[in-house]
C-alpha cells in the first residue's frame, strides 16, 4: 500500500503518465479491498484520495503541462480519482453492513434466558410485630409517635420524675455520651416519647411510640443492650386505671387471642398508682401451674408471663409539660417488644434476633412477608 511518505510531490509531469495514473488506482484499489473496517477504510481514504494522495498530487501537476496535452491528463486523473472514490463509497456501505451486522450478533440478548432472580430479604421478626402493635392501637384511632434514640437526659430521667439521686437511674445501666457532664444519652426507655409528646402535641394525646433503646447489659439469651419497647400513652379529660386495664385488655386479646391481663402494684417514678402487666399464658392458659402433668415452655408453670409496666401519669410528669393536671390526667405503659416475640414465637435465645440469619427471620415470620 502506498501511502504519502512515499509518494513525494510529483516534480515533473511523469506523475501523470498514463501507466503512472494506473499504478496509483491499482494501489488504492488494492488498499481499499485489504481495508477490513470502517476505521481502517478512513485511513485509506485519506491516503489514496485525500489531498496528499498521489492522485491529487498528480492533479496539481495539470497546469505544468502544454496546453495541448492538458485535457487528456484532466480527463485521465478525474476518471481515476471517481474510480477510485466509487470504489471506496462500495467498500464502505459492505463494512457499515458488515459492522452493523456483528453488532447485532454480539450484543444480542436471549430473553428467553432463565434469569437468577436476587433472593428477596424478610422483615425483621420485631419490624413485623412492631407493625402489627401499632396497627392495634391505629385502628383505635392513636398516632404513632417516634423521638431520637440519642437522648437529653432531662427527657429521659428529669422530666418523667426521675431526679438526678433517684435509684431508679442507677437501676438504668445507663449508655452515657461522652462527656457525661453535657447530659446526653442513649434513651434507656421510650417513656421520653412521653414528655416530647405532651410539649409538642395538642390534648387530647393519644399515642404509642416504638423504638430501640439501650442499656449496658449483659449479651445473653434473655438480655441483649439495645432491645425494643412500645411505649403507649394517653392523657385527656376524666382518664382513670380502667381506662388502662380496658386498653390493655384489648391489646393483649389483639395481640394473643382469647387470653386475660392481671396487674400487680409496683412502682414507676412517673406513674402513681403503677403496676406491672402480666398476661395469661396463652399457651396452658394456666393448665401447668400446680400440675405435675403439664408443661409448659412458655409461662415456665408460672400461667402468667410478664410483659411492662402501666399506670396513672403521675401529675408531677404533667406539670412538667405545663398540663394543667387538676383538668387533665392519663396513663401510661411500656412493652419489651423482644420479650413478645419471644414467647409469642416460642424462640427461646434474643441472640438469634440479631444475629443476622434470614433462615431464622423467615421460620419467624412463616414466609408470610
Ligand atoms: N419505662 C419503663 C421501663 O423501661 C416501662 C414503663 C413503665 C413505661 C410504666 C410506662 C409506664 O409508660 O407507665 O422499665
Amino acid at each position: 500500500m502506498s501511502g504519502p511518505e512515499n509518494t513525494s510531490d510529483p516534480q515533473s509531469a511523469a506523475a501523470l503518465e498514463p501507466e503512472t495514473i494506473a499504478a496509483y488506482v491499482d494501489a488504492a484499489l488494492a488498499a481499499i479491498a485489504a481495508a477490513s473496517s470502517t476505521a481502517e477504510l478512513k485511513q485509506v481514504r485519506l491516503d489514496h484520495a485525500g489531498d496528499r494522495s498521489p492522485l491529487a498530487l498528480a492533479n496539481r501537476e495539470i497546469g505544468t503541462l502544454p496546453s495541448a496535452a492538458r485535457k487528456d491528463a484532466g480527463a485521465r486523473t478525474g476518471k481515476a480519482r471517481g474510480a477510485v472514490n466509487q470504489a471506496i463509497a462500495a467498500r464502505q456501505s459492505e463494512l457499515v453492513a458488515l459492522e452493523l451486522e456483528a453488532a447485532l450478533r454480539d450484543e444480542r440478548v436471549d430473553m428467553t434466558m432463565p434469569v437468577e432472580l436476587a433472593p428477596q430479604g424478610a422483615l425483621h421478626p420485631i419490624t413485623a410485630l412492631i407493625d402489627d402493635m401499632c396497627d392495634v392501637f391505629v385502628a383505635m384511632g392513636w398516632e404513632v409517635a417516634e423521638g431520637p434514640e440519642l437522648e437529653a437526659e432531662w427527657y429521659n430521667f428529669d422530666a418523667l420524675n426521675i431526679g438526678p439521686d433517684h435509684p431508679s437511674r442507677a437501676l438504668q445501666d445507663t449508655l452515657w455520651i461522652d462527656p457525661p457532664e453535657h447530659g446526653k444519652l442513649l434513651r434507656t426507655q421510650t417513656s421520653p416519647v412521653q414528655i416530647r409528646a405532651l410539649l409538642e402535641r395538642d390534648l387530647p394525646l393519644y399515642i404509642v411510640s416504638p423504638g430501640k433503646v439501650f442499656r449496658a447489659d449483659e449479651y445473653d439469651a434473655t438480655h441483649l443492650p439495645v432491645f425494643h419497647q412500645l411505649e403507649g400513652l394517653v392523657v385527656d379529660e376524666g382518664i382513670s386505671m380502667a381506662d388502662l386495664r380496658g386498653t390493655l385488655d384489648h391489646f393483649a386479646r389483639a395481640m394473643f387471642g382469647d387470653v386475660r391481663t392481671r396487674m400487680r402494684p409496683h412502682h414507676f417514678p412517673f406513674t402513681e398508682p403503677s403496676a406491672e402487666v402480666d398476661l395469661e399464658c396463652f399457651v396452658c392458659h394456666g393448665a401447668s401451674v400446680g400440675n405435675p402433668d403439664v408443661q409448659c415452655r412458655t409461662c415456665r408453670k408460672e400461667g402468667w408471663i410478664e410483659w411492662g409496666g402501666c399506670g396513672v401519669v403521675n401529675p408531677r410528669v404533667l406539670q412538667a409539660c405545663g398540663i394543667d393536671a387538676s383538668v387533665y390526667s392519663g396513663f401510661a405503659f411500656g412493652m419489651g417488644v423482644d420479650r413478645t416475640v419471644m414467647f409469642r414465637n416460642n424462640a427461646p435465645d434474643l441472640r438469634d434476633f440479631v444475629e443476622g440469619d434470614i433462615r431464622f427471620s423467615r421460620s419467624l415470620l412463616g414466609g408470610a412477608r
